[in-house]
C-alpha cells in the first residue's frame, strides 16, 4: 500500500486525524552469497530490497501498544509493563519482543498504535521478519530518544543487534546477524561484505552491467524455526570443537582456511559434520572471491561462484530440498542465466539468480513452467531492485 492509503486505513482503525502520525520502513534482503556462514563468524553478502515493511505510528500517554496488520484482521493489545509475556502470539510477538528487549536494554518503551503493512513475502526466505524487527526498533529508539531529549541519530548496527536477540531469545530462532544488518544498514544499488565476527562492513556497488537480479519464490514455505536450522549450527559447534584438538587457537569455522581444512579434516570423525564444515570454510571464500570479481566487472566468475555456492548447500550442507533444487536446476536450462542459487536459510523460500536483461521474460516464463510441472506449485518472481536501509520517512 502507498503510505498516504496506509495513513487512511490507520485513521479508520484508530481514530484520530493524520497529524501526529509517524513513518518507518525497514527492507527485507536477499543475500547474493555466503549463506550459512554468519553464525560461524564467516562472511556474508547480501543486499537489502525495496520489498519493505513499513509501519505507521501514533504516540500515546499510557503505557498500551496496539498493533494491527493491514492484511490481517486481528489487533493485539499489550501493556509495558508485561512485555515478556507475549512470545506465544501467532502475529505481534516480533513487535513485542523487541519492545521487551529494548526494554531490557534501558530503553524507555512509549505506548503507541501501530499499522504494519509488508511488501516482504512471508515464509519466503527474504527476511519479512528482521524487515519487521528493525522497523519497529528503530521507532521506538526514535520515541525513547524523543521522550529522554536524547538528540544523536539511532545507531542502525543496535537495531540490528536487537533484532537478532530478538529472535535468539524472545523468538526461539537461534538466527545469525545478517537478515538484520542487511535490512538496517542496507544501501541502494550495492551488497554489503559483512564480517560476522566483528560486524566490520563495506559497501560494494552492485553493477551488474547487461544483467539483472531475478528472484524466484518457489511458494514452499520455510519455517525458520525448524529444528533444522538449530541442527546445522550444533553440527558447525561440533566441527569446530574437533578441529581444536589440532587447532585450539581457532574459536569458529572462519577461523579456518581451505588449505588447513584439507590439512586437519580428517580429525573431524563424523562425516556429516565434516561435509558441514567443508560447505563452510569454502562458502567464506567464495564470498571473498565473488566481492573480488564484482570489483574487476566478472560477472560471468560471481555466476559460477553462485552455481557452486548452491550445489554446496545442496550436498554438503544439505538445506535445499526438492523444490529449490527444481528452481535452480530449471533456471540453469536458460543460455542467460550467469548464476543461481537458493537463498536465506533454505528448506524452501526463494532463489537468486542473475538473469541477462534480454533473458528475464524468457526465464519467467520457461523457468516457471518447468518448475509447476516438476513440483505441482506455482511460483512468482520478482525482478528485484535494491534498495535502502532502514529509515524514518519524513
Ligand atoms: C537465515 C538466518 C541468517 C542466516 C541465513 C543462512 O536467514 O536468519 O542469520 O544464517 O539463514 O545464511
Amino acid at each position: 500500500m502507498e503510505i498516504a492509503e496506509i495513513k487512511k486505513e490507520f485513521c479508520r482503525i484508530y481514530g484520530g486525524s493524520e497529524e501526529n502520525l509517524r513513518v518507518f520502513r525497514s527492507p527485507g534482503r536477499v543475500n547474493m552469497i555466503g549463506e550459512h556462514t554468519d553464525y560461524n563468524g564467516g562472511y556474508v553478502f547480501p543486499a537489502a530490497l525495496k520489498m519493505a515493511t513499513t509501519v505507521v505510528a501514533r504516540k500515546r500517554q499510557d503505557n498500551v501498544i496496539r498493533l494491527k496488520a493491514t492484511d490481517l484482521d486481528v489487533l493485539i493489545e499489550a501493556e509495558t509493563d508485561k512485555l515478556d509475556s507475549y512470545r506465544d502470539l501467532e502475529w505481534g510477538n516480533y513487535q513485542l519482543g523487541i519492545a521487551y528487549v529494548m526494554q531490557q536494554k534501558g530503553y524507555d518503551i512509549v505506548g503507541c498504535d501501530l499499522l504494519y503493512d509488508d511488501t516482504v513475502p512471508h515464509g519466503g526466505g527474504l527476511s519479512s521478519s528482521a524487515a519487521i524487527e528493525v522497523s519497529t526498533a528503530l521507532m521506538f529508539a526514535t520515541f525513547n530518544n524523543e521522550k529522554k531529549g536524547i538528540k544523536e541519530p539511532v545507531n542502525m548496527i543496535e537495531m540490528a543487534l536487537i533484532g537478532q536477540k530478538t529472535e535468539n531469545e524472545y523468538c526461539g530462532v537461534n538466527c545469525g546477524i545478517m537478515d538484520q544488518f542487511a535490512s538496517a544498514m542496507g544501501k541502494e544499488n550495492h551488497a554489503i561484505m559483512l564480517d560476522c565476527n566483528t560486524l566490520k562492513y563495506k559497501l560494494v556497488p552492485l553493477e551488474l552491467g547487461d544483467c539483472k537480479i531475478v528472484i524466484a519464490n518457489t511458494k514452499k514455505k520455510h519455517s525458520l524455526g525448524a529444528s533444522k536450522y538449530n541442527e546445522r549450527r550444533s553440527e558447525c559447534d561440533a566441527a569446530v570443537e574437533a578441529l581444536k584438538k589440532v587447532m585450539p587457537e581457532i574459536t569458529c569455522l572462519a577461523d579456518v582456511s581451505p588449505e588447513k581444512f584439507e590439512e586437519y579434516k580428517n580429525v573431524i570423525e563424523n562425516e556429516t559434520v565434516r561435509k558441514r564444515a567443508e560447505h563452510v570454510v569454502y562458502e567464506i571464500d567464495r564470498v571473498v572471491k565473488s566481492v573480488e570479481a564484482l570489483e574487476k566487472n566478472d560477472i560471468c566468475s560471481f555466476g559460477k561462484l553462485m552455481d557452486a555456492s548452491h550445489n554446496s548447500l545442496r550436498d554438503l550442507y544439505e538445506v535445499t530440498g526438492d523444490e529449490l533444487d527444481a528452481m535452480v536446476d530449471e533456471a540453469r536450462k536458460i543460455k542467460g542465466t550467469v548464476g543461481s542459487r537458493m537463498t536465506g536459510a533454505g528448506f524452501g523460500g526463494c532463489t537468486v539468480n542473475i538473469v541477462k536483461e534480454n533473458a528475464v521474460d524468457e526465464f519467467i516464463e520457461k523457468v516457471g513452467k518447468g518448475y509447476t510441472e516438476k513440483t505441482g506449485l506455482v511460483p512468482e518472481f520478482y525482478v528485484s531492485e535494491t534498495g535502502d536501509g532502514g529509515c524514518e520517512i519524513k
